[in-house]
């Protein structure tokens, strides 16, 4: 089994990220040792719910658990005031009390919505995370950052609550479609270009066989893990260091704002690293054989396929709303290097207007 530690100030809020193929119908162990008995909520959407709610349900009843399990829709509609009320509604119905256990079940969306609602439930539930998609092993489930949407936007309303385990098993992967790999792909690119050129040599050489190799699977998990925990470690609340984790996502989040969400996230982080990766060559020094390489990595796995048609003028004004934005400038992650990135707020109109034109192809007239 491999296993991150995520040390974190303050009593029990440092916690274990492990990974281990077929972990999941370990999870009662690992519940044991956190001296989790009893009730305890698994939470789930109606997709992972069908393909693996019954699975964790059967394994934590034969180990004398008696666990509910609650379904919500699927993807970001379930991020809502609406279904984080009807959440907390189901708890109270089923006899939940101050210390029960959330285990979420599933991808980022989630991950995110129980982790909102353990952190507000009777003032804190504890609550532990079981990804299910790529980029919930890598990214979403560590960290605590919990949110849910509003009609004006994305992750508008959130807390910072640190679950108590991550339980990462890879062969959930095994159902995940062919589009949710790639979005998870792009995160774990997206880690190697801030933080480990070990990473991208990995990835280099595995491209076809990635999600064929269980082996190889679990160590690029854990390498990609392994990055975010770090960068929590160093910054849990963004004041600094975590802010790199932006990497892309600057203009990645304005072609997601333009497309109104219809880009999936990681064709839109995969196109804003391109353009990260252009912007770095022209201002901050990434050697050209490095960009190249960073370009060449991210087609290799099929992401960055054609942008339809999308508003230019609409990818620049949604960088003015962009809320990660530092006072009037626009914050970009630019690299000097694979793995050494530089946080930049002076990037020039016209260069990131250029990026627009000349990367995504989306010409301002
Ligand atoms: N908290 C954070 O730090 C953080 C970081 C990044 C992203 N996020 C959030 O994560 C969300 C996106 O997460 P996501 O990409 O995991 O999407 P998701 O949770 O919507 O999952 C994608 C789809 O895959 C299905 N699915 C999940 N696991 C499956 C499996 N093993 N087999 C088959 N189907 C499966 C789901 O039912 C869903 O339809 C966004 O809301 C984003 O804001 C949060």
């Amino acid at each position: 089994m491999r296993e991150i530690s995520l040390a974190l100030p303050g009593r029990d809020r440092s916690y274990r990220i492990l990974i281990d193929p077929g972990l999941r119908l370990r999870l009662p162990g690992l519940l044991d040792a956190l001296r989790i008995r009893g009730r305890v909520f698994l939470v789930t959407d109606t997709r992972v719910g069908e393909l693996y709610g019954e699975q964790s349900v059967s394994a934590l009843k034969d180990a004398g658990y008696a666990p509910a399990l609650l379904t919500v829709p699927r993807g970001e509609r379930a991020k809502t005031w609406a279904v984080a009320q009807r959440l907390a509604k189901e708890l109270l119905a089923q006899g939940a009390d101050r210390s029960s256990p959330l285990i979420a079940l599933g991808g980022g969306v989630v991950g995110d919505l129980t982790g909102f609602v353990a952190s507000i439930f009777m003032r804190g539930l504890p609550f532990i995370q079981v990804p299910t998609t790529l980029l919930a092993m890598v990214d979403a489930a560590i960290g605590g950052k919990t949110a849910i949407n509003l009609p004006e936007g994305k992750n508008l309303l959130g807390t910072f609550h640190q679950p108590r385990l991550v339980a990462i098993d890879p062969q959930f992967l095994q159902t995940l479609p062919a589009p949710q790999r790639r979005n998870g792909m792009a995160e774990v690119i997206k880690h190697g270009f801030i933080r480990a050129p070990d990473l991208l040599a990995r990835l280099e050489k595995g491209t076809n066989r990635i999600f064929k190799d269980e082996s190889e699977l679990t160590a690029i998990i854990h390498r990609a893990a392994a990055i975010k925990a770090e960068v929590v470690a160093a910054d849990e609340r963004e004041g600094g260091l975590r802010r790199i984790l932006n990497f892309g996502h600057t203009l990645g989040h304005g072609l997601e704002q333009a497309s109104k969400f219809r880009l999936p996230h990681g064709e839109a982080v995969a196109w804003g690293m391109l353009a990260a990766l252009d912007l770095s060559e022209r201002l901050s020094g990434l050697p050209p054989q490095e960009a190249a390489r960073g370009r060449q990595l991210i087609r290799s796995f099929g992401l960055a396929g054609p942008l339809t048609a999308l508003d230019p003028r609409a990818v620049l004004s949604a960088l003015a709303l962009d809320k990660k934005r530092q006072a009037d400038r626009v914050v970009f992650v630019l690299l000097q290097r694979l793995g050494e990135p530089v946080i930049r707020d002076d990037v020039p109109k016209s260069l990131i207007e250029q990026a627009v034109s000349e990367t995504f192809g989306l010409p301002l007239i």
